[in-house]
């Protein structure tokens, strides 16, 4: 199986550098030229920047990214997770608090950045989230301020959509993932069965429950290369450098950001800008980038002998949404993934003549049910846990790619999920949308190409509130699963025996709590380093209009703004503030020619 699926990428990516091109220019390293704006990093928020601004044939952009082309079979829906053992990631390991465990924290390093090797679900997240971002001291940041860029990027093709809310014609395809396993469509009915209306998540409700909607493209990814730089690329007015990581911002005495330093083939170069310099480098880079240059808490550049340019909370609060492997359910029915038939040569082909197939599926997340726990403590009727459904679980390979990518061992592996190998299991991927508890990231050094420090902190608020929503959330899918439905196809609760809670009594609040804290699974939605926010708020890194507070021409525009947690998956959101972030830099531009 192993062999079969190396030697259809590399078909896939021969097949990729014909049909694509190249990227780049040679003046790449050519040092100190001028342009009017430079944007740092090609992931969803930095690609829509670029594309906005470059549609004005007069501004001139430099587009730097560290990482290089899109391997083409990140085109491959059920494949994502290959993403992660590939080059196109950081390949962070995030290692703390959580017993034993070595959790992956992925990261696009490529063109596209995130979206290249995300799960493509598309989740706006809630109006009560955004108008909360504005109550917090951000004006145009409410529900009905931030709708129209949500919809200007989106081309929506979704059956059941609510139309007010969603785009046409725009340059990012959300659709219907075009196959679902029976598992999903049992997911949905059971749901409804028990009380949850169906919904278009991203419309006028969220509490419900409902298929998934995705960044796809034919039954391929809709990355941010493919909607936003590819359009783009051809422009005169636009330079794209790949493999140039960005080390600083040059600032002058007068803490005005005037161009970067970038690396690039082991030379130290300069590019210079006009009029600003755009962050758009992601949740652990943006940071990163800022505290190199100077911008950061004092105490901590001052321990790694950086000198400060700016006294700003970068990097102090890193919100994540948590899950965890272990609510899994057995059927009676082959209802559900498996990766040896969705690469069998007719599903193959399926996939290559007509987008279809199982391996248009987005790493089998494929619907979600909306659901506020009693330990949430806000009275509004929004979610604080949104429950997905995985028609599959790493058995659906017989523990080969996707426990590797997951880094989970193989002990681990065969206590769990070898038993299921035999037989029909799906899970349910509890996330919870706004925990109390918050990470950070710091530098390790002074150097720019060592990585950053990041920190997780999961599961260490003092009101235990993280866990008690989780809690809730199992027994709320244990609730569900009694429906009629579920129990016509048979469905019974998997017991995972988990090394290190076998001292537990299986389905005890304390059996949770450890099988939590053992089997967690990040979701790879690190936000808010560089919190929005106020001048007077003490945690604000920038302001409602991106700029950072006391450093002129300087602004960031990605996933690291986010004032406060989303009912969201965040890439949908981070297309959001690149359009949002675009529009408000136009207008400066506009009103100062
Ligand atoms: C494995 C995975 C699965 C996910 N699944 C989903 C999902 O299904 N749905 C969803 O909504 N969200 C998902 N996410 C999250 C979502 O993809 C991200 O939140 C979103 O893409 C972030 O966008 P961004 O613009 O902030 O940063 P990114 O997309 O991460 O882009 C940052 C870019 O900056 C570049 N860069 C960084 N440092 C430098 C430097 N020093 N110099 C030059 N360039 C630099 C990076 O290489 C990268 O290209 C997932 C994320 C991962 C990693
Ligand atoms: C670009 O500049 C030219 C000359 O100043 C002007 O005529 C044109 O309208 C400008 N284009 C845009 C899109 O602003
Ligand atoms: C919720 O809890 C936080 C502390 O964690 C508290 O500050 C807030 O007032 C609480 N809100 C409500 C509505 O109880
Ligand atoms: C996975 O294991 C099951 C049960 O042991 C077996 O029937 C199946 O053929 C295996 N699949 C692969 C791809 O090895």
């Amino acid at each position: 199986m192993s062999i079969l699926l190396v030697l259809m990428c590399s078909v896939f990516d021969v097949t990729h550098g014909l049909l694509f091109g190249t990227y780049g220019s040679s003046t790449c390293d050519s040092s100190g030229l001028w342009y009017d704006y430079i944007v740092v990093g090609s992931g969803a928020a930095g690609s829509v920047v670029t594309h906005r601004l470059t549609s004005n044939e007069n501004i001139t952009v430099l587009l730097l990214e560290a990482g290089g082309l899109p391997l083409f079979h990140s085109d491959v829906p059920s494949l994502a997770v290959l993403q992660h053992l590939s080059r196109q990631n950081w390949g962070y390991l995030f290692f703390e608090g959580l017993i034993d465990n070595l959790m992956p924290w992925p990261r696009g390093k490529v063109l596209g950045g995130s979206s290249v090797i995300n799960s493509m679900l598309y989740v706006r997240g809630n109006s009560i989230d955004y108008d909360r971002w504005a109550n917090a001291g951000n004006p145009g940041w409410s529900y009905v301020d931030v709708l129209p860029y949500f919809k200007r990027s989106e081309d929506a093709s979704v059956v059941h959509r609510d139309l007010a809310y969603h785009g046409s014609g725009g340059l990012l395809t959300v659709t219907d993932v075009p196959y679902r396993t029976g598992s999903a469509q049992l997911f949905v009915e059971g749901f409804r069965e028990m009380g949850y209306p169906y919904v278009d998540y991203n419309g006028a409700s969220q509490m419900g429950v409902s298929f998934a909607q995705a960044t796809l493209r034919k039954g391929r990814r809709c990355s941010a290369e493919k909607a936003f730089i590819r359009p783009a690329k051809v422009r005169s007015n636009l330079k794209i450098c790949l493999h140039s990581h960005v080390s600083k911002i040059l600032c002058s005495s007068d803490k005005s950001a005037y161009g970067v330093e970038y690396i690039r083939n082991r030379r130290r170069l300069k590019a210079y800008a006009r009029r600003e310099v755009i962050l758009s480098a992601g949740a652990f880079h943006s940071p990163q980038i800022l505290m190199l240059s100077g911008i950061g808490p004092k105490q901590h550049l001052s321990d790694l002998g950086i000198r400060l340019v700016e006294n700003l909370p970068v990097g102090e609060k890193l919100y994540d949404h948590l899950s965890f492997f272990g609510l899994l359910f057995t059927v009676n029915k082959p209802m559900v993934t498996s990766l040896q038939e969705s690469i069998s040569p007719a599903n193959l082909f399926k996939f290559l003549l007509n987008g279809n197939g199982p391996l248009t599926l987005t790493v089998a997340l494929e619907a979600f049910a909306y659901y506020k726990t009693p330990a949430a403590n806000y009275s509004e009727n929004y979610p604080d846990v949104e429950l997905m459904l995985s028609g599959g679980s790493l058995q659906s390979d017989n523990g080969t790619l996707f426990r590797t990518a997951f880094g989970v061992t193989s002990d681990l592996y065969n206590s769990v999920w070898k038993e299921l190998e035999s037989k029909y299991a799906w899970g349910v991927l509890p996330i919870l949308f706004h925990p109390k508890s918050h990470g950070k990231v710091r530098l390790r050094s002074k150097k720019p190409l060592d990585p950053p420090l990041l920190y997780g902190n999961y599961l260490t608020d003092s009101e235990n509130y993280d866990l008690r929503a989780f809690i809730s959330s199992i027994r709320e899918v244990q609730r569900v699963v009694k429906s009629p439905i579920f129990q016509r196809f048979g469905t019974k609760q998997v017991r995972p025996s988990v090394p290190g809670c076998r001292h537990t009594l299986f389905d005890s609040d304390e059996y949770w709590e450890c099988v939590i804290r053992h089997l967690p699974i990040t979701m790879d939605h690190q936000t808010s380093t560089c919190k929005m926010g106020p001048r007077g708020d003490p945690e604000a890194v920038v302001d409602h209009k991106l700029r950072v507070h006391g450093v002129k021409n300087l602004r960031v525009v990605d996933t690291s703004v986010f004032p406060v947690t989303l009912s969201a998956h965040t890439n949908a959101p981070a297309y959001m503030v690149g359009e949002k972030g675009a529009d408000l830099i136009l207008n400066d531009y506009y009103t100062t020619e």
